[in-house]
Protein backbone atom coordinates (compact mmCIF):
# COMPACT_ATOMS: atom_id res chain seq x y z
CA UNK A 1 0.00 0.00 0.00
CA UNK A 2 1.26 3.69 -0.92
CA UNK A 3 2.47 5.51 2.40
CA UNK A 4 -1.02 5.63 4.74
CA UNK A 5 0.41 8.07 7.66
CA UNK A 6 -1.46 10.31 10.62
CA UNK A 7 -0.62 14.00 10.82
CA UNK A 8 -2.34 17.23 12.50
CA UNK A 9 -4.57 18.62 10.51
CA UNK A 10 -2.90 21.98 8.09
CA UNK A 11 -4.64 24.87 6.96
CA UNK A 12 -2.83 24.00 3.22
CA UNK A 13 -5.33 20.44 3.27
CA UNK A 14 -8.68 22.38 2.96
CA UNK A 15 -9.33 21.54 -0.08
CA UNK A 16 -8.57 18.14 -0.09
CA UNK A 17 -11.00 18.18 3.14
CA UNK A 18 -13.87 19.98 1.26
CA UNK A 19 -13.03 17.58 -1.49
CA UNK A 20 -13.58 14.53 0.59
CA UNK A 21 -16.05 15.58 3.06
CA UNK A 22 -17.97 17.55 0.76
CA UNK A 23 -20.48 14.27 0.25
CA UNK A 24 -23.56 13.17 1.40
CA UNK A 25 -22.69 9.23 1.31
CA UNK A 26 -20.34 10.12 4.04
CA UNK A 27 -22.55 13.10 6.15
CA UNK A 28 -25.07 10.67 5.89
CA UNK A 29 -22.92 8.14 8.45
CA UNK A 30 -21.71 10.75 10.89
CA UNK A 31 -23.39 13.62 13.74
CA UNK A 32 -24.74 16.89 12.23
CA UNK A 33 -21.37 18.44 13.64
CA UNK A 34 -20.05 17.06 10.54
CA UNK A 35 -22.12 19.56 7.93
CA UNK A 36 -23.52 18.99 4.68
CA UNK A 37 -22.88 20.63 1.98
CA UNK A 38 -19.32 20.93 3.69
CA UNK A 39 -18.03 24.26 2.42
CA UNK A 40 -14.15 26.25 2.95
CA UNK A 41 -15.36 28.12 5.79
CA UNK A 42 -16.57 24.52 7.84
CA UNK A 43 -12.79 23.59 6.52
CA UNK A 44 -10.98 26.23 7.96
CA UNK A 45 -12.50 26.45 11.63
CA UNK A 46 -12.08 22.09 11.70
CA UNK A 47 -8.89 22.83 11.01
CA UNK A 48 -8.43 25.36 14.17
CA UNK A 49 -10.47 23.44 16.02
CA UNK A 50 -8.67 20.40 15.85
CA UNK A 51 -5.31 21.91 16.70
CA UNK A 52 -6.44 23.33 19.79
CA UNK A 53 -6.51 20.38 22.21
CA UNK A 54 -3.48 18.99 23.34
CA UNK A 55 -2.43 16.71 22.74
CA UNK A 56 -4.24 17.13 19.09
CA UNK A 57 -6.55 14.13 19.41
CA UNK A 58 -7.90 14.61 15.80
CA UNK A 59 -5.99 13.62 12.82
CA UNK A 60 -5.89 13.49 9.29
CA UNK A 61 -5.01 10.53 7.03
CA UNK A 62 -3.07 10.97 4.42
CA UNK A 63 -1.85 8.88 1.81
CA UNK A 64 1.26 10.30 0.01
CA UNK A 65 0.78 13.18 2.47
CA UNK A 66 -2.44 14.27 0.53
CA UNK A 67 -5.01 14.54 3.27
CA UNK A 68 -8.45 11.44 2.55
CA UNK A 69 -10.07 11.28 6.00
CA UNK A 70 -10.11 12.13 9.77
CA UNK A 71 -9.95 10.12 12.55
CA UNK A 72 -10.36 11.16 16.37
CA UNK A 73 -10.46 10.28 19.75
CA UNK A 74 -12.18 12.24 22.52
CA UNK A 75 -11.49 11.68 26.22
CA UNK A 76 -14.78 12.14 28.24
CA UNK A 77 -15.31 13.32 31.64
CA UNK A 78 -16.80 12.36 34.80
CA UNK A 79 -17.72 8.94 35.58
CA UNK A 80 -16.62 8.31 32.34
CA UNK A 81 -13.03 9.50 32.77
CA UNK A 82 -11.90 6.34 31.99
CA UNK A 83 -13.57 6.43 28.14
CA UNK A 84 -12.97 7.90 24.87
CA UNK A 85 -14.43 7.88 22.03
CA UNK A 86 -13.55 7.23 18.22
CA UNK A 87 -14.72 8.82 15.18
CA UNK A 88 -13.52 8.39 11.32
CA UNK A 89 -14.59 9.15 7.94
CA UNK A 90 -12.52 8.39 4.82
CA UNK A 91 -13.21 10.09 1.22
CA UNK A 92 -15.38 7.81 -1.10
CA UNK A 93 -12.62 7.18 -3.70
CA UNK A 94 -10.88 5.35 -1.03
CA UNK A 95 -13.12 3.30 0.19
CA UNK A 96 -12.51 -1.05 0.31
CA UNK A 97 -8.97 -0.74 0.28
CA UNK A 98 -8.14 -1.68 3.90
CA UNK A 99 -7.15 2.04 4.93
CA UNK A 100 -9.69 2.40 7.51
CA UNK A 101 -8.44 -1.45 8.86
CA UNK A 102 -4.82 -0.13 9.03
CA UNK A 103 -5.47 3.67 10.22
CA UNK A 104 -7.55 2.54 13.68
CA UNK A 105 -5.18 0.14 15.11
CA UNK A 106 -3.02 3.46 15.13
CA UNK A 107 -5.44 5.30 16.86
CA UNK A 108 -5.97 2.84 19.48
CA UNK A 109 -1.93 2.75 20.59
CA UNK A 110 -2.47 6.75 20.18
CA UNK A 111 -5.39 6.53 22.74
CA UNK A 112 -4.01 4.27 25.34
CA UNK A 113 -0.17 6.08 25.44
CA UNK A 114 -1.73 9.19 25.80
CA UNK A 115 -4.38 9.22 27.77
CA UNK A 116 -5.05 7.12 31.66
CA UNK A 117 -8.18 5.33 29.62
CA UNK A 118 -9.04 2.15 29.82
CA UNK A 119 -11.79 1.68 27.19
CA UNK A 120 -12.23 3.13 23.57
CA UNK A 121 -15.81 3.28 22.14
CA UNK A 122 -17.42 4.20 19.00
CA UNK A 123 -21.16 4.51 18.28
CA UNK A 124 -22.32 3.21 14.47
CA UNK A 125 -25.03 4.18 12.91
CA UNK A 126 -27.17 0.67 12.79
CA UNK A 127 -27.64 1.21 8.51
CA UNK A 128 -23.71 1.57 8.44
CA UNK A 129 -22.57 -2.20 7.28
CA UNK A 130 -18.89 -0.85 6.79
CA UNK A 131 -18.04 0.53 9.49
CA UNK A 132 -19.53 -2.23 11.70
CA UNK A 133 -17.43 -4.47 9.75
CA UNK A 134 -13.97 -2.30 10.26
CA UNK A 135 -14.89 -1.93 13.72
CA UNK A 136 -15.17 -5.61 14.46
CA UNK A 137 -12.52 -6.49 12.06
CA UNK A 138 -10.11 -4.01 14.28
CA UNK A 139 -10.72 -6.21 17.76
CA UNK A 140 -13.87 -4.04 18.97
CA UNK A 141 -16.79 -6.00 20.64
CA UNK A 142 -20.54 -5.03 19.83
CA UNK A 143 -21.78 -4.24 23.96
CA UNK A 144 -25.23 -2.75 23.05
CA UNK A 145 -27.58 -2.03 20.18
CA UNK A 146 -29.80 0.74 21.40
CA UNK A 147 -32.97 0.67 19.82
CA UNK A 148 -33.53 4.02 17.41
CA UNK A 149 -31.95 6.45 19.34
CA UNK A 150 -30.35 7.90 16.43
CA UNK A 151 -32.38 10.56 14.60
CA UNK A 152 -30.72 11.07 10.97
CA UNK A 153 -32.09 13.03 8.04
CA UNK A 154 -35.33 12.51 8.71
CA UNK A 155 -35.02 8.98 9.83
CA UNK A 156 -34.84 6.87 13.23
CA UNK A 157 -31.64 5.01 13.22
CA UNK A 158 -30.37 2.14 15.99
CA UNK A 159 -27.14 2.80 17.93
CA UNK A 160 -24.85 0.35 18.07
CA UNK A 161 -21.99 0.64 20.67
CA UNK A 162 -18.58 -1.11 20.31
CA UNK A 163 -15.89 -1.38 22.83
CA UNK A 164 -12.23 -2.01 22.87
CA UNK A 165 -10.45 -2.86 26.42
CA UNK A 166 -7.40 -2.39 27.13
CA UNK A 167 -5.67 -4.95 26.71
CA UNK A 168 -3.48 -5.49 30.38
CA UNK A 169 -6.72 -4.03 31.84
CA UNK A 170 -8.98 -6.61 34.10
CA UNK A 171 -12.57 -5.13 34.28
C1 LIG B 1 -16.57 3.07 7.39
C2 LIG B 1 -15.33 3.41 6.57
C3 LIG B 1 -14.42 4.29 7.39
C4 LIG B 1 -14.62 2.09 6.21
O1 LIG B 1 -13.29 2.38 5.79
P1 LIG B 1 -12.55 1.49 4.67
O2 LIG B 1 -11.12 1.90 4.63
O3 LIG B 1 -13.33 1.57 3.42
O4 LIG B 1 -12.70 0.05 5.32
P2 LIG B 1 -11.75 -1.19 4.95
O5 LIG B 1 -11.41 -1.12 3.48
O6 LIG B 1 -10.62 -1.21 5.91
O7 LIG B 1 -12.74 -2.41 5.14
C5 LIG B 1 -12.92 -3.07 6.38
C6 LIG B 1 -13.93 -4.17 6.20
O8 LIG B 1 -15.21 -3.61 5.91
C7 LIG B 1 -15.72 -4.15 4.71
N1 LIG B 1 -16.46 -3.11 4.01
C8 LIG B 1 -15.96 -1.92 3.58
N2 LIG B 1 -16.95 -1.24 2.96
C9 LIG B 1 -18.06 -2.03 3.03
C10 LIG B 1 -19.41 -1.88 2.59
N3 LIG B 1 -19.81 -0.76 1.96
N4 LIG B 1 -20.28 -2.88 2.84
C11 LIG B 1 -19.88 -3.99 3.48
N5 LIG B 1 -18.62 -4.20 3.94
C12 LIG B 1 -17.73 -3.22 3.70
C13 LIG B 1 -14.50 -4.57 3.94
O9 LIG B 1 -14.84 -5.56 2.99
C14 LIG B 1 -13.62 -5.10 5.05
O10 LIG B 1 -14.03 -6.37 5.48
P3 LIG B 1 -13.35 -7.73 4.91
O11 LIG B 1 -11.88 -7.56 5.12
O12 LIG B 1 -13.98 -8.77 5.72
O13 LIG B 1 -13.71 -7.78 3.47
C15 LIG B 1 -15.69 4.17 5.26
O14 LIG B 1 -16.61 3.38 4.57
C16 LIG B 1 -16.30 5.54 5.50
O15 LIG B 1 -15.58 6.51 5.67
N6 LIG B 1 -17.65 5.65 5.55
C17 LIG B 1 -18.33 6.93 5.74
C18 LIG B 1 -18.10 7.55 7.11
C19 LIG B 1 -18.33 6.57 8.24
O16 LIG B 1 -19.20 5.70 8.16
N7 LIG B 1 -17.58 6.70 9.34
C20 LIG B 1 -17.72 5.86 10.51
C21 LIG B 1 -18.78 6.36 11.42
S1 LIG B 1 -19.00 5.31 12.84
Amino acid sequence: MDAIKLRPWQYSDSEDLVQNANDMEVARYLTNKFPHPYTLEHAGQFIQFANSGTPIHMFAITLNNKAIGGIGIHPQDDVMEKNAEIGFWLGRAYWGKGIMTDVIPQMLTFAFDNYPITRVYARVFGNNIASQRVIEKTGFTKEAILHKTIYKNGEFLDEHIYGYRKPEVQQ
